[in-house]
């Protein structure tokens, strides 16, 4: 038996934040990127809850991805506070600490079960509708891609102002990020009707307004298009999952630092080429993986449809590669520059074993063996 649901009431569209004045607790926390209280934007979440005379705190010792000791100083400042209500605000980092920290300070304290408001301040991981945390290592180079419905927000604000500060590049890393969710989702073992759709949705939007939001930050139409497009991606893969993609750029986040969706945009054209079994040498064949038919609907989606299975594989490889050079995403872990060769060389390995334990890797439409893991990490150096 499968089921789908949507556990998280999320608001939209204009004045969607004024959603927290209609709220009524007696006690909010706010978790927050420090750009968020940096910049001042943290100011649109606490006048409105001055407003809806709710005493707030705020704790704001997040990270890009973040490690357990970070986890553990959120779990400690809700035990200290008792929040009725965690509200999180900033990218996929904040959210993901504040996914984990009521799943933790709810486990330690029995009868504690505070409401979990996300408002995501990036278009990219769709954290803010996925029972997903991903949690760092650092001193072990891993990152734990944690899941469990009780993590799932409550609620989602998706606010397209809130996105219009974001840099060009991490509007490029979190836009691709947003298309490899999608197309992974999409060609899952776990992929069925509904996430299918989510996902179609999600890639037409990337089509149509990724490159636009990334080329003029206050270009407001394709802002809430890209918004909207990260948490269709979000509902897709929570309910699909994703797939080799993930499994490998997790590692090269935990590794290397490397920003999440930069590590995707890197492998997706890799991992097309891998799954679909179709490089640029291929010729066309009487029968293909399952996968490939999945993969040229989303390439008919794009517009790229081709002659056959072959050129339109080759066209969506293409398509990846093209929407990376243009917002100036390296193609190539070299490209990125930071990394030596030697040391990159000398982690494939341990990557490799990482990677086929990670959690997303499951779900691959095809099966890696760990010597095509090292190959794939080989071959985008
Ligand atoms: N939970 C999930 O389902 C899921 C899915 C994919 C990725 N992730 C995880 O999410 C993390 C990546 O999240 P992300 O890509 O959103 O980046 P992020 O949250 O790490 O933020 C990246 C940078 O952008 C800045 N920033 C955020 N909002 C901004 C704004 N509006 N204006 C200017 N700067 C802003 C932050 O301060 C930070 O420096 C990774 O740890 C990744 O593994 C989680
Ligand atoms: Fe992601």
């Amino acid at each position: 038996m499968k089921n789908f649901e949507v556990k998280t009431k999320i608001c939209f569209g204009e004045h969607a934040l004024d959603r927290l004045i209609e709220l009524h607790y007696r006690k909010a926390l706010v978790i927050a990127d420090p750009y968020v209280v940096s910049s001042g934007m943290i100011r649109q979440v606490t006048d409105r809850l001055e407003q809806a005379k709710i005493p707030f705190t705020v704790f704001s010792d997040v990270v890009p991805d973040p490690p357990m000791d970070k986890v553990i100083a959120g779990v400690s400042e809700a035990l200290r506070e008792k929040p009725e209500c965690i509200i999180a605000i900033g990218g996929g980092s904040a959210i993901d600490l504040s996914k984990a920290v009521r799943k933790f300070a709810t486990q330690i304290e029995s009868g504690f079960n505070p409401w979990l408001i996300a408002i995501p301040t990036t278009s990219g991981t769709g954290s803010e509708v996925t029972s997903f945390s991903v949690i760092s290592d650092p001193e072990k180079g891993v990152k734990y891609p944690l899941s469990e419905e009780s993590m799932i927000p409550d609620e989602a604000i998706l606010d397209e102002e809130l996105v219009k500060s974001v840099p060009a590049s991490i509007t490029a890393d979190t836009g691709m990020d947003v298309l490899t969710h999608a197309i992974e989702a999409y060609v899952s073992v776990n992929n069925n009707e509904f996430s299918a759709a989510l996902a179609e949705k999600s890639v037409e939007i990337c089509g149509q307004f990724l490159l636009r939001s990334y080329s003029d930050n206050n270009d407001t139409h394709a802002r809430r298009k890209m918004h909207l497009a990260s948490c269709l991606a979000g509902l897709a893969f929570n309910s699909a999952s994703l797939g080799l993609n993930h499994g490998m750029a997790h590692q090269l986040g935990a590794n290397f630092h490397m920003p999440h969706g930069r590590a995707n945009a890197i492998l997706l054209p890799h991992i097309i080429e891998y799954n679909a079994e179709i490089d640029m040498r291929s010729k066309s064949r009487q029968s293909y993986a399952p996968c490939v038919r999945k993969y040229c609907n989303m390439a008919r989606i794009l517009g790229l449809s081709n002659l056959n299975e072959v050129t339109t594989i080759r066209a969506l490889v293409s398509y990846v590669e093209f929407m990376s050079k243009e917002m100036n995403i390296p193609l190539s872990v070299s490209a990125c520059g930071g990394i030596s060769e030697g040391e990159y060389m000398e982690k494939i390995e341990f990557m490799a074993d990482m990677a086929l334990a990670d959690a997303c890797t499951a779900t691959n439409p095809r099966v890696p063996t760990k010597a095509e893991v090292m190959e794939l990490y080989r071959k985008i150096w």
